[in-house]
């Protein structure tokens, strides 16, 4: 059992800190925002994770899992072994990581700490982030206290990272100190994964080319399935066919209206941003990007083509989140379509199962739906824009008969073209051949 403090309760720092305490570790999580704590000491999540309330509920209760908004507390109290950095590194200008509360974090470790430290990076923070981690702790430190800093990426997906946390691809663990990145192994340990060690660069460079890997390979197939449909051909089969091949996998090869959320977008403009910086011309990811911003406009395009114009029409969104599972609104593609349709003259209502609340903050002027039905009352389209399982099943028959017009554009390739021909649709697909588009 070791102790460890947790810097921030975000999906990734919350998921982290309650999986640690699960394995047995005391874990004191600190957030500064204190609305946050004070809702988790009495049991309510700042975010939606499944599983993951049961989770923090658990280890409470067995007296291994806290919270503070004492850094004193949260460091000297236990004593922390390991202080794991988990703070968000939203986007600056230009790209570039804003890195303000990994810099408010590190001086405040500085600040408090009384006794030797493993500080374990898990932001998502540009190169070199690591040695600068270590001067700003160095430059704070009151009297000198040994400590090292070990970079640990997350490979978390949301709406899966218990899962993803408990049953890692690999753990990679970069620091100059291989002795301090050995420990942090050690609390690996009992998750039987292959464990990566290098230095703090390299592991800091992996999570950024892994990110930019799987965006890359999504706005891939989202290319394939506009020649697809200029040619013919159906995209779900041609991925299916692809990724038979173990050197390429099926995984990340779902077609639709592109990645959004609160990594792949930033991510992958920081790598671009870094590496110009640095003189470097990353025109593959500028495509990458380039591509992913395509396909929110082609949904409305493809909503235009079916109504003649969007002026007076009503559009229902199927889903909000930015994938099912979340309740996550950062960078979703429903804000944008959404912007789009009423830029053209459109009504636009929507439904989500369960990113009501947090898209009501950041959409305006939209209809909010009690459910797919009351979204369809009056449609002239409705546009699946997150495959959520409850909207795969849905009463097809009820639904035509709330829309005005049975347009359905469908942004995630949730439904059959022929199934949904047969229903007295005008189905669109994502790259589906001549039937899912003619
Ligand atoms: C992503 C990575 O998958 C995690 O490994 C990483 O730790 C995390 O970012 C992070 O950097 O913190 P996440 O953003 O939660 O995780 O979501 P993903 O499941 O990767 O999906 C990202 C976006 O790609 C979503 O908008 C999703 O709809 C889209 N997507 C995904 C597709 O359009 N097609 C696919 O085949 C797969």
């Amino acid at each position: 059992m070791k102790n460890i403090c947790v810097v921030g309760v975000g999906y990734v720092g919350l998921v982290t800190g309650t999986c640690f305490a699960d394995l047995g570790n005391r874990v004191c999580c600190l957030d500064i925002n204190a609305e946050r704590i004070e809702g988790l000491k009495r049991g309510i999540l700042p975010i939606y994770e499944p599983g993951l309330a049961e989770m923090v509920k658990r280890n409470v209760q067995a007296g291994r899992l806290s919270f503070t908004t004492s850094y004193e507390e949260a460091i000297n109290g236990l004593p922390a072994d390991f202080v794991f950095i988990a703070v968000g590194t939203p986007e600056g200008v230009d790209g570039e990581a804003d890195l303000r509360y990994v810099r408010m974090a590190a001086e405040s470790i500085a600040d408090v700490a009384d006794h030797p430290l493993i500080i374990v990076n898990k932001s998502t923070v540009p190169v070199g982030t690591g040695d600068w981690v270590a001067d700003i702790i160095r430059a704070h430190q009151k009297k000198p206290i040994p400590f090292s800093v070990v970079s640990n990426p997350e490979f978390l997906r949301e709406g899966s990272a218990i899962q993803d946390f408990l049953n890692p691809d690999r753990v990679v663990l970069g620091s100059l100190d291989r002795e301090a990145a050995a420990k942090v192994a050690d609390l690996h340990l009992p998750l039987r994964t292959t464990i990566m060690i290098t230095d703090l660069r390299t592991a800091e460079m992996i999570k950024y080319a892994s990110n930019a890997f799987l965006a890359a390979k999504i706005s891939f197939i989202n290319e394939i399935a506009a020649i697809c449909e200029a040619l013919g051909a159906d995209v779900k089969e041609v991925a299916a066919g692809v990724g038979y091949d173990k050197r390429i996998g099926r995984t990340f090869l779902d077609a639709g209206i592109g990645w959004g959320g609160s990594c792949f977008p930033k991510d992958v403009k920081a790598l671009a941003y870094m590496a110009t910086v640095h003189g470097r011309h990353p025109q593959l990811l500028q495509a990458v990007m380039d591509i992913n911003t395509d396909q929110r406009r082609l949904v409305v395009q493809k909503v235009r083509d079916c109504l003649g114009t969007l002026e007076g029409k009503t559009v229902g969104l199927l889903g909000l989140a930015f994938k099912p599972n979340t309740d996550d609104m950062r960078d979703a593609p429903s804000i944008d379509i959404a912007h789009m349709l009423q830029a053209e003259g459109a009504l636009v209502k929507a439904y989500d199962p369960v990113a009501m609340v947090s898209a009501a903050r950041v959409l305006h002027d939209v209809v909010l739906a009690e459910d797919p039905y009351e979204l369809a009352e009056g449609c002239d389209a409705i546009i699946v824009v997150t495959e959520w399982n409850e909207f795969k099943q849905l009463d097809m028959a009820r639904l035509k008969r709330a829309m005005r017009q049975p347009v359905i554009v469908d942004g995630r390739n949730i439904y059959e073209p022929e199934t949904m021909k047969a229903y007295g649709f005008t189905y669109r697909g994502i790259g589906r051949g001549y039937n899912g588009c003619g």
